[in-house]
């Protein structure tokens, strides 16, 4: 079996965290054990692109249980899990491709050994391995049966090569969910932040002034939880709409030049390039501390903050000081990456149980239709949505109200008024 991991002799300790996460996955091992004996993917060739996690782990046994040949490979270089990884390779048979620190070199090679297994089924969170598999490998385009992308960032990313007429295969915006989106990037993202930001730096949440630059679901979970944690939270917002729901939501909104000069935390949760940069630098306190939980590194200039420093030095393993030529400092958190990911554990098992289930019934849904499907993006269907939400609350001991029959009538009549 071909892999590249960084140590086989940490498998051990890798399957002990992998067994962990799975006692709180139980929608995901009821679906193991309904693939195991119905094989839906049997006979699929499936490469999947992910942030190598104990969680990850747990979806990739399950794909494999219902008769996918599955490679993995890492969707950013400082997300994986090492003993993870070693694990996936040593006790489940899994070839796996991350390192984690991986150069851009080894992060391209290892996506090139994931496309290399020739799949029929691909699984993205960001779109790498989609964007590789259209530029470098036009052998596969019609044998791909369906792609699903995990994020927001490579959903966005998909919309525009379907807008440009460069998308050659199905894909589908797990994202979009309800059960991904709504629990994963609100509750997941607002804790594991939290979570990064401490295990980085032991910084004191309360009484500080915390920023946080965007407010989709990602922003909206960490506000509410830096809020929980006693911050005085401030919202960046571009859109009038989300602008209007943060101040509603009761958070100070406004333009980050001028939050970046009160605050003491900012984090950056956009998708978009730059939303630190120069101008923000300049006006930031001396001490600040600045990093990014959006999918890609592209939201803190750094190469900005480098050329107004004397000298970079790191000053912890997650933190970074940047000695300005002005006097200041600013410390920038696990190098402006996903922070959740880089220096905490990424979500929550029992949150990625709910993204997880929904990828593998969309996969399993996917490729039972795939005749109908053409090279567009399709949304997950609403029933995997209703399963996941139901199963997940029936593995929480939580009953649903039901509707009367009058009630049933009720709601779908127009005659009865005042
Ligand atoms: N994205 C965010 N958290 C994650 C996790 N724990 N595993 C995989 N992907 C993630």
């Amino acid at each position: 079996m071909k892999y590249d991991v960084k140590d086989l002799k940490l498998a051990d300790k890798g399957k002990q965290r992998i067994e962990w996460a799975d006692h709180d996955m139980p929608v995901l091992r009821d679906l193991r054990a309904r693939f195991k004996k119905q094989q839906p993917m049997k006979g699929m060739k499936m490469s999947a692109c992910l942030h190598v996690t104990a969680e990850t782990a747990n979806l990739m046994r399950t794909l494999k249980a219902a008769g996918a040949d599955v490679v993995l490979c890492a969707s950013n270089p400082l997300s994986t899990q090492d003993d993870v990884a070693a694990a996936l390779v040593k006790h489940y048979g899994i070839p796996t491709f991350a390192i984690t620190g991986a150069d851009n070199k080894t992060y391209y090679k290892h996506l090139k050994s994931a496309v290399a297994h020739s799949p029929n089924v691909t699984m993205d969170d960001g779109a790498d391995l989609v964007t590789m598999i259209l530029k470098e490998r036009p052998d596969l385009h019609s044998k791909i049966v369906a792609s699903m992308e995990e994020t927001t960032t490579g959903v966005i990313r998909l919309r525009a090569m379907e807008k440009d007429g460069v998308l050659k295969f199905p894909v589908v915006a797990v994202n979009d969910a309800k059960c991904k989106h709504f629990f994963d990037n609100r509750y997941g993202t607002g804790q594991s932040t939290i979570d990064g930001i401490i295990r980085a730096s032991d910084v004191l949440l309360a009484g500080s002034t915390f920023v946080v630059a965007g407010y989709g679901w990602c922003g909206r979970g960490l506000a509410d939880r830096a809020r929980g944690m006693g911050a005085k939270v401030i919202v960046t917002e571009v859109d009038p709409v989300k602008a209007l729901e943060a101040v509603m939501d009761g958070f100070r909104v406004m333009p980050m030049v001028d939050a970046a000069k009160e605050a003491d935390i900012i984090c950056t949760v956009t998708g978009n390039v730059n939303v630190l940069d120069k101008r923000h630098f300049k006006v930031m306190k001396d001490g600040a501390m600045i990093c990014n939980s959006g999918h890609f590194n592209v939201e803190i200039n750094l190469e900005d903050l480098k050329a107004m420093s004397k000298n970079v030095k790191r000053v912890r393993e997650f933190v970074e000081a940047y000695h300005l030529k002005s006097g200041k400092t600013i410390h920038v958190l696990g190098e402006g990456r996903l922070v959740n990911l880089a220096a905490a554990e990424g979500h929550p098992a029992s949150v990625m149980d709910m993204s997880f289930a929904v990828q593998a019934l969309t996969t399993e849904w996917a490729v039972k239709n795939h005749k109908s499907l053409t090279a567009k993006v399709y949304n997950v269907p609403e029933q995997i949505d209703d399963g996941v939400s139901r199963l997940k609350l029936k593995t929480m001991g939580v009953k649903l109200e039901l509707l009367t029959p009058e009630q049933k009538k009720y709601l779908a009549s127009w005659e009865m008024g005042t």
